[in-house]
C-alpha cells in the first residue's frame, strides 16, 4: 500500500530520566530513513519533554500515552492536549486497553480526547481490542467495530485520514501470545472496513492501522507484510534500545 508504516514503542509505566536519556543515546544515528517508516516512542508524561529536547536529529516522533480532553482548569493530575502541542509532542495514544480497564475510560471519554487532540494539533493513536472471552466467542469484529464507531464519532474525513488506529487484542498484550499475522490482518481489515463504511474509500485507504500485542523483532516482518497492517504498537520489545532497533531492521 502507499501508507507509510508507523512503528511506535509504548513504554507504559517504565523508565526514569537517566534510562530515557541512555535509550536516546543508544538509538542515536541508528533509526531508518523517514521515507520508509515513521518511528515514535510513547512515554510517561514526565519524560515527554526530555525526549523532545534530546532526540537531536533523529527522526523520532514523541507520543503521550494518554491525555485529558480539557486544555486547562481544575483537573488535578491531568495533561492537556494544548500542553502536548506546545511542547512539540506529535502524538497521543488514547483508549489503550489498560486505560479502559484500570482507569474506567469509556468510548465517550476517548472520543472527547480525539476531538480535543485534533483541536490542539496533536494526532491521536486510537486503540481498540477485545478480551479473550470476546475473541473465543467469535465476537471480535462486532466488538472492535463498536469501539471504532464510538471513538471516531463526529471526526471529519480529513482528521480520520491523518490519524492512527491501533488494534490490540487484550489477550496478546504482554502475554507473549502474538495474534497470528492472519488474525491480526483480518481484524485490522475489519477496522478499515468500518472506516470505509463511515467515511468512504479514500479515507479508509489513508488511515494507518497498527497491530499491537507481543510484537517482537522476530515477528514484526511477517506482521508488517500484511495488507491491512501499517505498523506496530509495541510494549515490552520497545524498552531496550537493541530490541527497539531490531523492530526497525526491516526498514534499513
Ligand atoms: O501498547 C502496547 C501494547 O499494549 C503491547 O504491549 O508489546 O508488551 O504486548 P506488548
Amino acid at each position: 500500500s502507499s501508507r507509510k508504516p508507523i512503528i511506535a514503542g509504548n513504554w507504559k509505566l517504565n523508565k526514569n530520566l537517566k534510562e530515557t536519556l541512555a535509550f536516546l543515546a543508544e538509538i542515536d544515528g541508528k533509526l531508518p530513513s523517514e521515507d520508509k517508516v515513521e518511528v515514535a516512542i510513547a512515554a510517561p508524561a514526565m519524560y515527554l519533554i526530555p525526549l523532545v529536547h534530546h532526540r537531536g536529529n533523529n527522526p523520532l516522533k514523541v507520543s503521550a500515552e494518554n491525555v485529558y480532553f480539557e486544555n486547562s482548569g481544575a483537573f488535578t493530575g491531568e495533561t492537556s492536549p494544548k500542553a502536548l502541542a506546545d511542547e512539540g509532542i506529535e502524538y497521543s495514544i488514547i483508549g489503550h486497553s489498560e486505560r479502559r480497564e484500570y482507569f474506567h475510560e469509556t468510548d465517550e471519554d476517548i472520543n472527547k480526547k480525539a476531538h480535543a487532540l485534533f483541536a490542539a494539533g496533536v494526532t491521536p493513536i486510537l486503540c481498540c481490542g477485545e478480551t479473550l472471552e470476546t475473541f473465543e466467542a467469535g465476537k471480535t469484529a462486532e466488538w472492535v467495530s463498536g469501539q471504532i464507531e464510538a471513538g471516531l464519532k463526529g471526526l471529519t474525513a480529513e482528521q480520520v485520514s491523518s490519524m492512527v488506529i491501533a488494534y490490540e487484542p487484550i489477550w496478546a498484550i504482554g502475554t507473549g501470545k502474538t495474534a497470528t499475522a492472519e488474525i491480526a490482518d483480518e481484524t485490522c481489515g475489519v477496522v478499515r472496513s468500518v472506516v470505509e463504511k463511515l467515511y468512504g474509500k479514500n479515507v479508509s485507504e489513508a488511515v494507518r492501522i497498527q497491530y499491537g500485542g507481543s510484537v517482537k523483532p522476530e515477528t514484526v516482518e511477517e506482521l508488517m507484510s500484511k495488507e491491512n497492517i501499517d505498523g506496530a504498537l509495541v510494549g515490552g520489545a520497545s524498552l531496550q534500545a537493541a530490541s527497539f532497533l531490531g523492530l526497525l531492521d526491516i526498514y534499513k
